[in-house]
């Protein structure tokens, strides 16, 4: 006998489970189907375990660089117990993980454990540890989210060749880590690694680093650090292949039409993921799939079936977690009846490398790309804010662009401490049309590093207090756009 629901969400990312909550919460019968664990790649293998080994990486750099500078006597070399700092890790993951049961519970969310299968667009067989069970529903939602990518010549065996996920659950130090792709997950992970000493060396094929993903001079302040902590970056570089070689491993890459060979004890494969829209029997059912694997949906999230709708990564980019689950409470309530559509003027995005990058709306290259030629942009660098010199983190600076006429702002970029929870003044702002007066006329609390966004805006019309800029005439020139 199958079990009938209104809604059900398959794959239990912040996608997934956000997409059940609400649902739930809007009266709906809602079930949701995972194969894993709830909460998804973010809460278990990305997102959230990265970041707790990325902060006690960067815990372990200011005992080591900055706390004797404030009079701290430690031993020259701290040591890390990596077991404990695994089981630390792991424990972050488990209570974020058991946190999504207990709200899926909460709310009355039938929660199946088991790899799920369309055998039509009204019904999912579902394959757990006690059996198949069928599921039928009114509404299915796909959230399946995403896997890493490979490259002719390497293959994930997690043992010498590692995605993320491997490289997550290390218990031991590696020494040498080869890091085959320098955008975000590459550069992420190889900056903690660097922290906890290991030799790492990141091979990209495009000639920067976070190639398009960042404003370059955001990057340009993150290479320089890299570079100061020793990671060694080779820039068009293209991962050929390895071999298991005397005491360990040996990467071949061709730099310009030359081969250069790399001697590593791992190597860690980023060079990018794609959407998972093979399995859980979506061909068969007749589901439309773009060249690139994922699903077609419109702005409601649709996709040409009735009643299923698919969100997050498999839905297309950008494969983040906070687009997914804002498509996952939009989904929710179009299927609860609302009116809605997928209309976000933007989606922050934030690279969690030292100093962090943040960044939302446009970069100049897009602007400029986008017919926005007569642009105003200021920057304001963290060095003359007083939180971040008593921090000890004054590396960096917020960047705003806006248009030169209207003074609206376009994009926002941010190197620096704290960038990641900074970036969400800029998201609201650009969200709400604000104009650099809005940012540069709102009073930010002193002293804090938010100040660095209103000299920002000041700084882009031309007179931030903080940094020496042109002498202003008059007051009125000092807002001549309004
Ligand atoms: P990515 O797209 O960020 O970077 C992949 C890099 O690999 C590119 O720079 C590319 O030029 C390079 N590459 C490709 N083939 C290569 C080869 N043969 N040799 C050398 N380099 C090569 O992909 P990544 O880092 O795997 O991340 C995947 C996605 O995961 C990101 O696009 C992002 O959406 C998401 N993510 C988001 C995070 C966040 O929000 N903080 C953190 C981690 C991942």
């Amino acid at each position: 006998m199958a079990e009938k629901f209104d809604v059900c969400v398959v794959g239990s990312g912040p996608g997934g489970y956000v997409a059940a909550i609400r649902a739930a919460q809007l009266g709906k019968k809602t079930a949701i189907v995972e194969r894993e664990a709830l909460g998804g790649v973010c809460l278990n293998i990305g997102c959230i375990p990265s970041k707790a080994m990325i902060t006690a990486g960067h815990f372990l750099q200011r005992m080591q660089h900055d706390a004797p500078t404030m009079g701290f006597q430690l031993p020259k070399e701290i040591k890390v117990d990596m077991k404990v700092l695994q089981d630390w890790k792991q424990s972050v993951c488990n209570k974020m993980s058991g946190g999504v049961a207990q709200l899926l519970k909460g709310n009355s969310v039938t929660v199946i454990m088991g790899e799920g299968t369309f055998t039509s667009p009204k019904s999912l067989s579902v394959k757990g540890k006690d059996g198949t069970k069928t599921i039928e529903a009114t509404n299915f939602i796909i959230a399946t989210g995403s896997r890493p990518i490979e490259i002719p010549g390497f293959t994930i065996d997690e043992k010498d060749v590692l995605s993320s996920t491997g490289v997550l659950a290390l218990a031991e130090k590696v020494e040498r880590i080869c890091v085959i792709g320098g955008g975000y997950i590459g550069l992420e992970i190889g900056s903690y690694m660097r922290s906890f000493g290991s030799e790492v060396t990141v091979v990209e094929a495009a000639s920067g680093l976070l190639n398009g993903l960042a404003d370059p001079d955001c990057v340009q302040v993150v290479a320089r650090k890299l570079k100061k902590s020793g990671v060694e970056v080779m820039l068009s570089a293209k991962a050929k292949g390895w071999k298991k070689a005397k005491g360990g491993l040996e990467v071949t890459v061709d730099v310009g039409g030359k081969e250069q060979l790399i001697k590593c004890d791992k190597i860690l494969l980023t060079v990018g993921r794609k959407p998972n829209s093979d399995g859980a029997g979506l061909k068969n059912i007749g589901l439309e799939i773009d060249q690139k694997g994922f699903i077609k949906v419109n702005a409601q999230r649709r996709t040409n079936l009735p009643g299923v709708f698919a969100i997050g990564d498999v839905a297309g980019q950008p494969m983040l977690a906070h687009k997914a689950s804002h498509e996952g409470v939009m989904v929710a309530e179009i299927i609860g009846g609302a009116n809605r559509v997928y209309d976000a003027k933007t989606v922050p995005a934030v690279i969690f490398v030292d100093p962090e990058i943040a960044s939302a709306g446009l970069m100049e290259s897009e602007c400029k790309a986008a017919g926005k030629t007569d642009l105003k942009i200021g920057k304001f660098p963290f060095g003359a804010n007083g939180r971040a010199v008593s921090m000890m983190e004054t590396d960096g600076f917020i960047k705003i662009i806006a248009d030169a006429k209207t003074h609206v702002v376009y994009g926002v970029h941010i190197v620096g401490p704290e960038a990641s929870n900074l970036i969400s003044e800029a998201a609201l702002a650009i969200e709400m049309g604000a104009r650099l007066e809005d940012i540069a006329l709102t009073i930010h609390p002193h002293p804090t590093l938010g100040e660095t966004m209103m000299e920002a805006a000041e700084a882009a019309m031309g007179h931030a207090i903080h940094i020496i800029q042109r002498p202003l005439t008059s007051a009125k020139g000092a807002s001549a756009s309004t």
